[in-house]
């Protein structure tokens, strides 16, 4: 929206005394006792009047306000108490068996290739990071430069996908993860033994916010959409909720405008619902959808074996999880909410610290163990039941936040959904361990931080690469040592280290390179 002109032409003295707030509107507003955003009415210029009166009408009033009254009621109450999650619930890395894997990775391909399976990133959220390690600060000049032309905020960072953790090959998060799809879609085409042609290509739904969304559509189309089909890919913004104080009122960010925060990563719920994407996914034939976060270097987008074992455990949800490494590991441990209660998450932000350093005295492991990652796969018959169950009750965590506003800051509540809120409602879910040093490589936080950097992103991605060109008969020499380096195995050439042998076997690499074809 544009920003509206601030010169008041009410208050210069020479024009008539301001015309007072649409009547009917303040009425509404009147009625959930948000009045307030009309408090320096007089002080606006008319373009500024214009500009509330739209942000107001913008506004579903009565959602707004059942979202606001069922959170505040249920962050009152005592929670149910939490329990670890039963081992049986968790397939684990050491239970499976070869030919588990082997089954579970062809049912999943088989699936793809008929076109059932769809991907869905959630890339939105209101912060860019920046990053600020040497490599990068070449890459933020060009970004810097690429915003400006765009007439982003100068100084403003990119989404995250559009990071280059610093790999030998450049690629983005974005990049990573496109290149992965188009590897599924060959390894899907020759599992059939068809030409690439004749398979159906796997449509990647992508969740922006209002802040990142412009950002992610303009880096794909500047990149060509990395290889994939323009057609296969379909963006979609997540939904904004205004943020409020303690006592439930809106926060103005300005006096003609309300401060306002996305909705949390599972604002994708009811985002598809009103972009009508469910219906989008059914005409495709779409049956299961993988959704994953954006900041995770080594994410198997789409696994086939995941994609395998949930529809040979004929669940509606499922997620991968890894073992916690340490008790303030922040991430998501699943739970068991009340005795014999359903599946859920509770986030590292809300776990209590006594709880999270509990440790099972028979096996000697934390009690609660398994972490969230932000992989999950849901059906599409229960993301269109949940979407529905997830609106009706309107239950929102409350975020305490120092939000932006007429007053500098004021301390409030951000409300958002998580992803995960939905596992209470399904009616299976199944845990799926996988390892961490194959599947995790999280890009939080800026180089120099003490985790999750791009930095140590890269060197996981490395690692594991070069595991794969050894076991695949390869030599690496290198002029750095090892531990901080190693060599980076193209997704286009290789999934999960697959169809390396003929690449790398009795040859020699130097580290840091790319092995591509
Ligand atoms: C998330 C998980 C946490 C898990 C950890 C693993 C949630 C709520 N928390 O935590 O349990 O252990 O990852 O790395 O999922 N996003 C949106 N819209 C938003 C907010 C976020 O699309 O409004 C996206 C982000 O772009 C990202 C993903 O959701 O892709 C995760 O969000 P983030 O805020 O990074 O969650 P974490 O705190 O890292």
């Amino acid at each position: 929206m544009r920003e509206p002109a601030a010169d008041n032409n009410h208050s210069n003295g020479s024009s008539s005394p301001p015309p007072p707030p649409p009547q009917a509107l303040l009425e509404r507003l009147k009625d959930y006792g948000q009045e307030d955003a009309f408090a320096f009415w007089d002080q606006l210029s008319s373009d500024q009047q214009n500009f509330l009166v739209q942000e107001i009408e913008s506004l579903d009033l009565p959602r707004i306000d059942r979202m606001i009254r069922c959170s505040f009621q249920s962050h009152g109450l005592p929670a149910a108490a939490i329990e670890p999650v039963p081992e049986s619930f968790v397939s684990t890395v050491e239970d499976r068996k070869l030919e588990d894997r082997e089954k579970w990775w062809n049912m999943g391909l088989n699936a793809i290739s008929d076109g059932k399976l769809a991907v869905l990133l959630l890339s939105g959220g209101q912060f860019m990071i920046v990053f600020t390690s040497c490599f990068s600060f070449f890459y933020l000049i060009f970004l810097m430069f690429e915003f400006q032309m765009q007439g982003t905020r100068l100084g403003s960072s990119a989404p995250k996908g559009c990071f280059n953790i610093g790999l030998p090959s450049g690629k983005s998060l974005y990049q990573l993860q496109a290149e992965r799809i188009l590897c599924l879609q060959r390894l899907a085409a020759q599992s059939l033994d068809r030409g690439s042609g004749n398979v159906v290509p796997i449509h990647w739904y992508i969740m922006t916010s209002p802040f990142t969304d412009k950002a992610t559509r303009d880096f794909f189309k500047s990149h060509k959409y990395f290889g994939l089909e323009m057609d296969q890919v379909t963006f979609f913004s997540q939904g904004t909720i205004p943020c409020v104080s303690k006592d439930g009122r809106f926060i103005m960010e300005t006096p003609y405008q309300v401060a306002k925060a996305p909705d949390g990563n599972g604002g994708v719920y009811s985002a598809l619902k009103y972009s009508r994407l469910l219906e989008d996914m059914s005409t495709r034939g779409v049956k299961y959808v993988d959704c994953y976060g954006v900041d995770n270097a080594l994410v198997r987008v789409g696994d086939p074996t995941f994609l395998g074992y949930f529809i040979d455990k004929g669940v509606a949800s499922a997620a991968k999880v890894v073992r916690k490494a340490y008790p303030q590991e922040k991430v998501g441990v699943f739970v068991r909410r009340g005795k014999g209660g359903p599946i859920t998450v509770v986030e590292y932000s809300e776990l209590d610290q006594s709880l999270a350093s509990e440790i099972n005295q028979g096996t000697g492991r934390l009690r609660y163990c398994w972490s969230n990652v932000c992989l999950h796969m849901f059906t599409l018959d229960f993301l269109n039941q949940v979407a529905n169950s997830l609106e009706k009750d309107s239950i929102y965590h409350l975020a305490e936040k120092k939000i932006p506003s007429i007053h500098g800051q004021t301390f409030g509540y951000k409300l958002e959904q998580f992803i995960f809120d939905s596992f209470p409602y399904a009616p299976s879910t199944a845990l799926f361990e996988v390892l961490r040093e194959e599947e995790f490589a999280p890009v939080k936080n800026a180089n120099g931080s003490n985790f999750d950097t791009p930095d140590s992103a890269r060197l996981l991605v490395l690692r594991l690469h070069t595991r794969w060109v050894v076991a695949a008969g390869g030599f690496l020499t290198h002029s750095v040592p090892l531990y901080s380096t190693g060599v980076e195995v193209s997704p286009l050439v290789s999934y999960t280290g697959e169809n390396l042998e003929a690449i790398c076997r009795g040859r020699t690499f130097h580290a840091p390179c790319e092995i591509t074809f």
